[in-house]
């Protein structure tokens, strides 16, 4: 199949690239290079042994979105593109609002045009919010908001539901992700946020590493075995294989599902294990709580391995080898 995949040199995107690439499929790249580096498609060649074609592309302009798929025959579109941080979307919401939207209408307007309908999205385990819940399953509606980041996710969602119920000749996925860690195997590929880190594994890596001093665990009075706030952490590789499952295996029409592993790990247990694992100390002290975390957020994973036959089969040792593997790579 001839896939569009934009944002295709970013964190997630590079991971499915490598997994598309093992399935007779042609992959079209797009990525504007704000969040990534054009050496990541020279790395997806070494692994992959493919060669890609590559726009360096905004997707905001229009003419240029047209381009591609005027000398294309696309099938389908895989859209990772856009900004991600939740603490700078809270800062610049039109930044956030402008480039998640307008590259996201632009796509879909360019598809309508070109009568391309197969479309997946990344979207995201935070358009649940808090419902008090341990486990979130596909069946509850969305929540409420608390970011600009969060709200683009859960507008493009609305946007995809109306477009669905306007023709339902497209075919929507969309997923649910809740929180992509790791690197790939081979250490070429992996996640590389600029600047201070804002995530959990990143800025483990950054104080094993001795970029940073010291990791603060935010809170350890949370009502969980430890005290500290447990998550569904999930390898990107896996990640990146659900993508593909999804392009295989979704039902015609609307399709929803979560991308997790359906099991939590707490923040002391990921430090833990990334010490033991790896040989390396990591520096923490106890923190205060950061505002807006909740105790306990992990994904009912049962919908995906029904539906999609998908599930994780990493191990958070796993996720801490491959990052730190990934990491050792850029000292
Ligand atoms: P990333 O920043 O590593 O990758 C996104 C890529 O999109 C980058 O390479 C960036 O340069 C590119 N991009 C951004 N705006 C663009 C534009 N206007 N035109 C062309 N390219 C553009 O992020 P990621 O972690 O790989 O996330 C991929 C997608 O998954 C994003 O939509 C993100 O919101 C979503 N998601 C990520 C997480 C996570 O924790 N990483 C969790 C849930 C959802
Ligand atoms: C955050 C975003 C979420 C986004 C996800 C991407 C918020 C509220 N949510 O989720 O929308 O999809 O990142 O992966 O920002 N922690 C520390 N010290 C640190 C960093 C984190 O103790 O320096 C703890 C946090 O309190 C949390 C856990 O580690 O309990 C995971 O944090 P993080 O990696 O930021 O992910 P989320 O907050 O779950």
């Amino acid at each position: 199949m001839k896939i569009l995949v934009t944002g295709g040199l970013g964190f997630i995107g590079s991971h499915t690239v490598v997994e598309l690439a093992k399935e007779e499929n042609e992959i079209i790249i797009v990525d504007n290079l704000n969040n990534s580096k054009e050496e990541v498609l020279d790395k997806l060649e070494e692994i992959t042994q493919k060669k890609f074609k590559f726009y360096k592309y905004d997707l905001t302009e229009k003419e240029r979105v047209e381009e591609i798929f005027s000398e294309n025959n696309i099938e389908a579109v895989i859209h990772f593109a856009g900004f991600k941080a939740v603490g700078e979307s809270i800062k610049e919401p039109l930044m956030y609002y402008s480039n998640n939207l307008i590259s996201t209408l632009n796509l879909l307007q360019v598809m309508k045009k070109y009568n391309v309908k197969r479309f997946i999205f990344s979207s995201s385990a935070t358009v649940y919010g808090d419902q008090g819940k341990e486990k979130y399953s596909e069946e509850l509606s969305r929540g409420k908001i608390t970011n600009p980041y969060g709200m683009t996710k859960a507008m493009i969602e609305k946007i995809l539901e109306d477009l669905y119920a306007s023709d339902n000749s497209w075919d929507i996925t969309l997923l649910r992700y809740f929180n992509p860690v790791g690197a790939h195997s081979s250490g070429l590929i992996g996640e590389d946020p600029k600047g201070i880190p804002n995530n959990l594994m990143p800025y483990i890596m950054k104080v094993a590493s001795g970029k940073l001093e010291i990791l603060s665990i935010f809170g350890n009075d949370y009502p969980t075995p430890d005290g500290t706030c447990i998550r569904d952490y999930i390898h990107v590789v896996d990640l990146a294989k659900g993508h593909v499952k999804a392009l295989q295996k979704a039902p015609k029409g609307l399709n929803i599902y979560n991308l997790g592993s359906g099991h939590g790990t707490s923040v002391l247990e990921m430090v833990t294990t990334f010490e033991r694992v790896n040989n390396v100390k990591v520096n923490y002290k106890i923190a205060n709580r950061r505002e807006g975390d909740l105790p306990e957020y992990c994904a009912d994973a049962t919908k995906a391995f029904r539906e999609l036959g998908w599930k994780t089969e990493k191990t958070i040792e796993d996720i801490c080898r491959d990052a730190w593997n990934y990491e050792k790579n850029l000292l």
